[in-house]
């Protein structure tokens, strides 16, 4: 089993990566923070309790962290994933509520108590992440590994430069990029490649009840052509721990611009510098068709229980 903890901020492709994860009988889903990202943290919270219910995820606690970016102001994703997040979306809502305390002493604590065993999952601004730095350096050799997805060698989507997750908060992945451990980054080099297309909605229509969640969240989140659709950008992540051959990877330096006045936010990467000065194994391929498998082989397994 491998251990993972997923900080997120759902989202649409958030609660994919939660169905994913919750789809996987290889993965313990240790916990759940949450982040204000593409929405406010009461909203991506209350998602994460509906999701934690409607994908049967037991008693995984769901713990609220960082409302906002550490320095600069709110940006938010709400005319992606509409008002609530989870766009045309309607889930039951919770009937049980957070967990006590905050999502960073959460994510030091529960790291600490197993070092070397549980794999951080980062799909939202790295708020939450860069304090548990901050915090507790030792969580950099305590965690097995790092995964983000966040940041892109070669474009942005929020804007030219830079990508929503990294210019939500670049100071906070500026910081998870120097903290010392190998950042796994699946950036939206290779996410832009994990669209939902026409052949896809239409092994997810007959899943029952799961399709409630993937149909409307797939087709409120973009339009579903035969070769295009939404990107489920948070997927990839959560699918490279599951399986990493899925992906190609290249060590790089990665900086994050912090100043820039049109390119705050950017993933400025260096594939030439030497292994050993590196800080990110950066995803520059994906097998497209491996990971639909994985995601539709996980979704038909969680409907058929
Ligand atoms: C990332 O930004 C958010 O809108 C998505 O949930 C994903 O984490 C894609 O750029
Ligand atoms: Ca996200």
């Amino acid at each position: 089993m491998k251990k993972v903890l997923i900080d997120c901020d759902p989202g649409i492709d958030d609660a994919l990566a939660l169905a994913l994860a919750a789809g996987s009988p290889s993965l313990d889903l240790v916990g759940v923070t949450t982040v204000g990202g593409n929405v406010d943290l009461s909203l991506t919270t209350a998602n994460a309790l509906a999701l934690r219910e409607f994908l049967q995820l037991g008693d995984v606690p769901v713990t609220p962290g960082m409302a906002g970016a550490l320095l600069h102001r709110t940006v938010r994703a709400d005319h992606v994933h509409g008002a609530t997040g989870l766009g045309d979306v309607v889930l039951p809502a919770p009937t049980r509520g957070p967990s006590p305390g905050h999502a960073v002493d959460f994510i030091v604590e529960t790291l600490a108590a197993a070092p070397g065993e549980i794999t951080l999952v980062a799909i939202g601004p790295l708020s939450n992440v860069a304090m548990a730095v901050r915090r507790e350096p030792r969580v950099v050799t305590w965690a097995r590994d790092i995964v983000i997805m966040g940041g892109s060698f070669s474009r942005g989507n929020h804007n030219p430069a830079a990508e929503f997750n990294m210019l939500a908060d670049p100071e906070a992945a500026a910081i998870v990029f120097e903290a010392g451990w190998t950042v796994k980054q699946m950036g939206l080099d290779v996410t832009l490649s994990a669209l939902v297309t026409a052949d896809v909605l239409d092994r997810m229509r007959p899943l029952g009840r799961l399709a409630e969640l993937l149909v409307p969240g797939a087709t409120s989140y973009g339009v579903v052509t035969a070769e295009g659709g939404p990107a489920i950008h948070d997927a990839c992540a959560v699918a490279y721990v599951l399986d990493p051959s899925l992906f190609t990877l290249a060590p790089a330096v990665v900086n994050v611009e912090t100043a820039g006045t049109y390119t705050r936010g950017m993933t400025v990467t260096d594939f030439k510098a030497t292994p050993e000065g590196t800080n990110a194994l950066v995803a520059t391929a994906l097998d497209v068709k491996g990971f639909w498998d994985l995601m539709l082989g996980a979704y038909e397994g969680l409907a058929a229980r």
